[in-house]
């Protein structure tokens, strides 16, 4: 086999088929093969004795297996280095010194792990060593392949992820961040043990789609990628129950590049409420909650804390109709995603048998609106009473108003959508103009789902509304809690609990984001006989005044 040919072959694909990023830095000599046997050998401390193969093509099109090194650009440039390091005994002794560091446990709506002290400054001899081999032989070597000038900027530490602990989609930008990387230290480790290294391939907008290539973790290999904005990845959830994926990652810094300005997806259509009368009421809620004095008193614990819930919500046969139409019909769920964003299964409304269309728009009813203003004492409808106005606003909602008895009950459509809604966002003008809105789904949660919280989310003050079914034997540990934050700040403000026939309310200002907790592989109850899946549902919705 002509080694000089084939190079010529893989840089002229990689020159034509891949003119950006990495590809066109590759080294001159590359092309004429003259450095596919020169190695560069590489003092580190004396035991250490790595030699690093000077690498001509670094970022080609295709799989190139050179002295086991493997690179691949697809779906985005990464390579794998088996056997980084030569010396048995250092590596032993650098996971000894790891395993002995403080860890802390690190969990938001992105991840669940243990993470140790910062690396930067541990006097530890292992630990110094690999840092210097990393920081500087190692950035030099990848400097100059890849033709990135990384700055010598020490941006380590050391990652412990255990049963349940993962790190969800995510494309690893920050400022600076140019090459990421990681070095494990796991026992023999298996595809069924999860923990995988999962990369995601990208849509026109770049935006992840989902996982094309899964990369398994293995004693002393090393992975490298480039930061991009297309650089989506995860570390799937580990499966095993005794293994730890021990692990020293971090970053190489570099020049910052321009990136594409973030990509805004289209919200979900709001809507104005569904004409429906006070009857609705009677024949679905528990008679509790439309007391006057419970209102009353319900309204004024919202006002002081922004947040209630309302136990045994629905009356306990509706409740029950729901349940088992949840359980038994035939509905068709679809996934959401981006996954950067979101992964949960919501029902396509167009399936949903009579009993769920009819909880459904039970909470789009024009009668919801009002009862939900009565709670919270928001303006959620135009009769609703407020402080300070009382007959101002009447002719913007010209709509719902001659709507508000039962002549309309019979219409229960979603005809108001034609003047209020354009191609599913409520236009600019509309915001702070009187009519009231929401946006539901029907949501369906088990292991694997999630959302996160991202830079797209609105700011906009609202009234979250949850309701939950089928989670009886729901437990904190599996995930699958709403999580409400502060901006900019990883401390809780607020969890919602799924808990059955429960109403959740709360109230969001614009500094607070919320996300739905991981729901985890605790969440697969084992029986002798098979492996059932838990999971629950949740009626979503959201009202703006
Ligand atoms: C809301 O409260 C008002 C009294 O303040 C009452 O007349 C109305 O019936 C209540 N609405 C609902 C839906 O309970
Ligand atoms: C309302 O929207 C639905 C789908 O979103 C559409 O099928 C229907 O024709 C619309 N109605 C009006 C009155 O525009
Ligand atoms: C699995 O177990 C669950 C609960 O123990 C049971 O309801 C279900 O019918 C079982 N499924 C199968 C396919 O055996």
């Amino acid at each position: 086999m002509c080694l000089i040919s084939l190079l010529h072959f893989v840089c002229l694909v990689c020159v034509i088929a891949a003119p950006l990023d990495w590809s066109h830095h590759m080294r001159a000599q590359g092309a004429q093969g003259t450095g596919s046997k020169k190695q560069q050998a590489l003092e580190v401390q004396s035991n250490i004795n790595r030699v690093f193969t000077s690498i001509n093509c670094l970022f080609c099109p295709v799989y190139f297996f050179k002295e086991s090194i493997v690179l691949d650009p697809v779906p985005f440039h990464h390579c794998l280095i088996p056997n980084f390091i030569q010396s048995q005994d250092f590596l032993e002794g650098l996971q000894k010194e790891l395993l002995n560091l403080d860890f802390h446990e690190k969990c938001n709506d992105l991840y669940k792990f243990k993470q140790s002290d910062d690396l930067k400054k541990r006097k530890e001899p292992h630990i110094s060593a690999l840092r210097k081999l990393l920081f500087e032989e190692f950035r030099v070597w990848l400097s100059d392949v890849t033709q990135v000038e990384l700055k010598p900027t020490i941006d380590l530490s050391c990652a412990k992820y255990e049963y349940t602990d993962t790190l969800l989609c995510h494309d690893d930008e920050l400022e600076g961040r140019r090459i990421a990387f990681i070095l494990y230290l796991v026992p023999p480790w298996d595809k069924s043990d999860g923990g995988t290294l999962d990369l995601f391939s990208t849509d026109e907008h770049s935006q992840p789609q989902q996982v094309v290539k899964s990369l398994v973790p293995s004693w002393n290999s090393l992975v490298f990628f480039e930061v991009s904005p297309v650089s989506f990845h995860q570390v799937s959830e580990v499966l095993s129950k005794g293994k730890c994926r021990l692990s020293v990652s971090g970053w190489f810094h570099g020049p910052s590049v321009t990136r594409p300005p973030r990509y805004t997806e289209s919200l979900l259509p709001r809507n104005p409420h569904i004409p429906y009368d006070h009857e609705i009421l009677y024949e679905w809620i528990n008679p509790v909650y439309l007391d006057m004095d419970s209102q009353a008193q319900i309204q004024e614990e919202f006002e002081d804390r922004s947040e209630t819930l309302l136990k045994d919500f629905l009356k306990k046969e509706k409740f029950q109709q729901v349940c088992e139409a949840l359980e038994k019909e035939d509905i068709k769920w679809t996934s959401r995603g981006p996954p950067n964003k979101r992964f949960y299964e919501r029902a396509e409304e167009g399936s949903l048998p009579d009993v769920l269309r009819e909880c459904m728009e039970l909470f789009h009813s024009e009668a919801l609106f009002l009862l939900l203003s009565n709670f919270t004492g928001l303006k959620l409808h135009f009769l609703a009473s407020s402080e300070d106005d009382d007959e101002g606003e009447e002719e913007d909602s010209t709509e719902s108003a001659g709507c508000s008895s039962s002549k309309c009950k019979g219409e229960p459509s979603q005809e108001a959508n034609g003047s209020t809604e354009k191609s599913g966002e409520v236009p600019e003008s509309e915001e702070g103009s009187s009519v009231p809105m929401c946006v539901g789904e029907l949501r369906r949660w088990t292991n694997g789902h999630y959302t996160l919280v991202h830079d797209t989310q609105k700011a906009e003050f609202a009234l979250d509304l949850l309701f939950f079914c089928g989670c009886e034997a729901w437990d904190v540990k599996y995930g699958g809690f709403t999580s409400y934050i502060a901006k900019g700040e990883d401390e809780e403000l607020l969890t919602v609990q799924p808990e059955n026939n429960c109403l959740a309310l709360v109230y969001k200002d614009r500094e607070t984001l919320k996300f739905v907790k991981h729901v985890n592989h605790h969440s697969l109850k084992q029986t002798k006989t098979n492996h059932s899946r838990s999971r629950f549902w949740d009626f979503s919705f959201v009202y703006y005044e």
